[in-house]
């Protein structure tokens, strides 16, 4: 682990990140503001990762020479890092998946498996497609009936919807920790007290809260915390699933192969311990490792300073669009329009102008943004919005990016009028 920060020092944090060195189209510094949807390496990370290729490069569990063990000894860190990071009680908890989706399908078809027709999950209408998609495709297998939270006017799922929703029929409450939209955080408290007072299992999405600082699964209540390492500057194609022990213990697995049985007979077979039953194949290793790099690079930040950094800069942005919408009415935030209980993921709507549109002329100006429905295309139509534009930010982020963004955003209006 490297040595701690000692105060928040936004240079010494991009110093770090070569890609922010980099120029867009060959000429403007870039100012990346797509966080949500992917947050940038750290040299910690790359140099974890090569290290890992260039020295322990070996298939995992199977081999009995020096690379292989040395390479399941990397995996194994890399697993207890994961689980130190959200605060599992033990490291078994913690399963290595493709990422957010990828743990949530584990979900819906591991624990989906255990639920008969007529059994509920309650969602909400401001979920990622992909905590919304997995429990479709399960109604359409076995009959559960889907029931969902409403959204407040500032972007936030209705808690005080889960007496009426919440009865006990309900197996199951899978929300968003953060919504990917409007930055709002979810009342957990709430929503796990509603489920154990019927028994019910609680599944949090934690893709856009895992950047931002440890996690407590223990101290949350919760049974299942799904999250992928490319938005905690770790590298893509990993995530990982944490579920309560006893709770994934008692699950059958969901893909079948290598390394997921105890035994195999051409009639049958039986299934492995945790984590292993839901580890089949060969898992994204390289990846395990820059995600467990990328954990102890954050557990060495202060996050707290970090949080104040980013919500500051993220207040300017607030400011900044209510001033240009105040001058022509045209831009809305849409969620919270401060920075209370929430992170700094920011979409707006700008009235006769499209997202991609603002986001190409953004992209002249180096600001990297994303225009669309974010993968939340329920909540935009509720909102009666085709889509809005998103800046989010990172800890790396500074007042330059703010101001690029800014200026970038009245160059865009002035020519899409
Ligand atoms: C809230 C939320 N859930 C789930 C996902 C899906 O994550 P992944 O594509 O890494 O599986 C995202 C990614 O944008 C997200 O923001």
């Amino acid at each position: 682990m490297n040595a701690p920060l000692r105060a928040f020092d936004v240079e010494a944090i991009r110093a770090q990140f070569p890609i922010l060195r980099t120029l867009v189209h060959g000429k403007v510094p870039l100012h990346y503001l797509d966080n949500a949807a992917t947050a940038q390496v750290p040299d910690a990370v790359l140099d974890a990762m090569r290290a890992h290729d260039e020295l322990r490069r070996a298939n995992v569990k199977r081999g009995v020479h020096a690379l292989a063990e040395a390479a399941t000894d990397a995996y194994a860190a890399a697993r207890t890092k994961v689980a130190q990071y959200v605060n599992a009680r033990e490291d078994r908890e913690v399963i290595f998946t493709s990422g957010t989706t990828g743990a949530i399908n584990l979900v819906a078809h591991a624990f989906g498996a255990t639920l008969k027709a007529g059994d509920e999950i309650v969602l909400s209408g401001l979920e990622h497609h992909s905590n919304l998609v997995p429990w479709q495709l399960l109604r359409e297998r076995t009959g559960v009936k889907l029931r969902f939270l409403g959204v407040t006017e500032d972007g936030r799922i209705d808690t005080g919807d889960l007496d009426e929703l919440v009865s006990e029929r309900c197996k199951l409450i899978a929300v968003t920790h953060v919504s990917n939209v409007t930055g709002a955080i979810t009342d957990v408290a709430a929503v796990v007290r509603a489920a154990r007072t019927v028994g019910a299992r609680v599944m949090l999405d934690g893709a856009q809260r895992a950047s931002h600082g440890p996690v407590d699964v223990q101290g949350l209540g919760i049974d299942f915390y799904a999250l992928s390492s490319h938005k905690m500057f770790g590298p893509s194609g990993v995530g990982a699933l944490w579920g309560r022990a006893e709770v994934l213990a008692a699950l059958p697995p969901f893909l079948g192969g290598g390394e997921m049985i105890r035994t195999v007979t051409l009639e049958k077979s039986t299934w492995a311990d945790i984590p292993a039953r839901f580890e089949a194949g060969t898992p994204p290793i390289t990846q395990a490792v820059g995600m467990g790099a990328a954990v102890d690079w954050l557990a060495q930040v202060d996050t707290a300073a970090a949080a104040a950094h980013t919500g500051h800069l993220a207040a300017r942005v607030l400011d900044g669009l209510r001033a240009i919408g105040g001058a022509n009415k045209r831009v809305r935030v849409i969620g919270p329009q401060t920075m209370e209980r929430r992170y700094p993921v920011i979409a707006f709507a700008v009235d006769g102008a499209h997202p991609h549109d603002i986001c190409q002329i953004l992209d002249s100006h180096g600001v990297a943004l994303r225009g669309g429905h974010h993968c939340a295309q329920p909540f935009h139509e509720s909102r009666g919005l085709a889509g809005t534009t998103r800046a989010s930010l990172a800890l790396y982020n500074n007042a330059a990016d703010v101001d690029a963004f800014l200026s970038g955003l009245d160059d865009a209006l002035t020519k899409l009028t």
